[in-house]
């Protein structure tokens, strides 16, 4: 297996390099990331180590540079391509959707061009749950549910999945989607709820909860989403989309509230800021068929999940202070200053 990696140094891209060079002894992983502001080179220091230059390259680029991603195949006699490369963030995408089309739009459809041009035998396209919009207080998103993307991040991979569909249906090339619920665990940035939650918590500084507090997300860890995607790779049928969740939903002051009782914070840090535009209430996946068609089923509790995360962070205090640069203060003090 020779596998073109893309957004390796994020969060979720880093734990699938681990998993994968661990659970193949025969996996070459050739990692093509542009380090935005959420990729870290040093996520991957000990493979990069252990592997460096024979399972393992790194290569720093775009996705949506053709030459570069056809030398990066070409080099390496890639066989597969799985993309995890975007700009993953909701209310960056509020604040400036033009990163948004630019990756995830047009550096999906071009590396996807690419690939097929180039005879890549597979292509894994990784999506999200929030492609099918909104849940009321009932019912799960399936692979049936109409795409109806509420946030300009949505939208574009709702965007990206259509592309994916069309290159199926009109090439016949064998791209497949994963759709996954919210994934949290070691080296998530410090903007999405739960990392940006333990970060504030255990700063004692207040944390800032969007609306009432009320909307539920469908939490899975990062490991159980990266054995859905391997599975994908291996099994997945092309031109199918396959949903992945973790049985976890939760509002999200629930969330919060555990987070602070695991760090024995009091409830008093909690602080109901203005809501996110477009605020998507419920999420909730019925991931049956990736159940009977992959053997898909997570491995992790979220008692279980909180609780490694918890200690990851607690361990790796360093990790963060790194990622925190200049650009990252910038966005937070300018988003949240306006919530106040
Ligand atoms: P992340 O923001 O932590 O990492 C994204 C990575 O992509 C970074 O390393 C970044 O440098 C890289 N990147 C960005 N633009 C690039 C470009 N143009 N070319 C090459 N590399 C580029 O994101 P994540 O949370 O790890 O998410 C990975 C994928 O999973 C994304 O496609 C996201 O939409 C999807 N997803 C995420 C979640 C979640 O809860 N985090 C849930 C479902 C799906
Ligand atoms: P987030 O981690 O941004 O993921 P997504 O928007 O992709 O689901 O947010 C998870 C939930 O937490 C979402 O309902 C918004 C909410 N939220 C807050 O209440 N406060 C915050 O500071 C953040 C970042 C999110």
């Amino acid at each position: 297996m020779r596998l073109l990696v893309t957004g390796g140094c994020g969060f979720i891209g880093t734990n699938f390099v681990y998993m994968m060079l661990e659970k193949h002894p025969e996996a070459v992983i050739v990692n093509l990331d542009k380090l935005t502001y959420a990729g870290n080179r040093f996520n991957l220091l000990p493979v990069e180590r252990q592997y460096g230059g024979s399972r393992y390259h790194f290569i720093h680029g775009d996705i949506g540079n053709a030459e570069l991603v056809a030398h990066a195949i070409t080099t390496h006699k890639i066989d597969a391509v799985v993309n995890f490369a975007a700009e993953s963030h909701v209310d960056r995408s509020i604040a400036d959707s033009t990163p948004f089309v630019l990756t995830n739009v047009l550096g999906t459809q071009t590396l996807l061009e690419t690939a097929r041009r180039l005879g890549v035998p597979k292509f894994v396209h990784v999506s999200t749950d929030e492609v099918y919009g909104t849940l009321g207080p009932t019912g799960k998103f399936t692979e049936e549910t109409p795409i109806a993307p509420n946030s300009p991040y949505s939208a574009s991979k709702a965007s990206a999945d259509l592309i994916c569909r069309a290159f199926h249906e009109t090439y016949g090339y064998a791209v497949t989607i994963t759709r996954c619920s919210n994934n949290y665990g070691p080296y998530q940035f410090p903007e999405k709820l739960i990392p940006l939650m333990i970060l504030k918590a255990s700063r004692g500084e207040s944390l800032p909860v969007y609306g009432d507090g009320m909307n539920v997300r469908d939490w899975i860890y990062v490991t159980d989403h990266c054995l859905g995607v391997e599975l994908t790779l291996l099994k997945g049928r092309p031109g199918q989309a396959y949903n992945f969740g973790g049985n976890a939903e939760k509002p999200n002051i629930e969330v919060v509230k555990t987070i602070l009782a695991s760090l024995g914070k009091p409830e008093s840090l909690i602080s109901y800021v203005t809501d996110r535009p477009g605020h998507d209430r419920r999420y909730a996946m019925d991931y049956s068929l990736a159940q009977r068609e992959l053997g898909f089923e997570p491995e992790v509790t979220f008692e279980q999940g909180i609780a490694r995360t918890l200690a990851w962070y607690k361990e790796n205090t360093d990790w963060l202070e790194q990622v925190q640069s200049g650009a990252y203060r910038a966005f937070m003090d300018t988003w949240y200053g306006e919530r106040k």
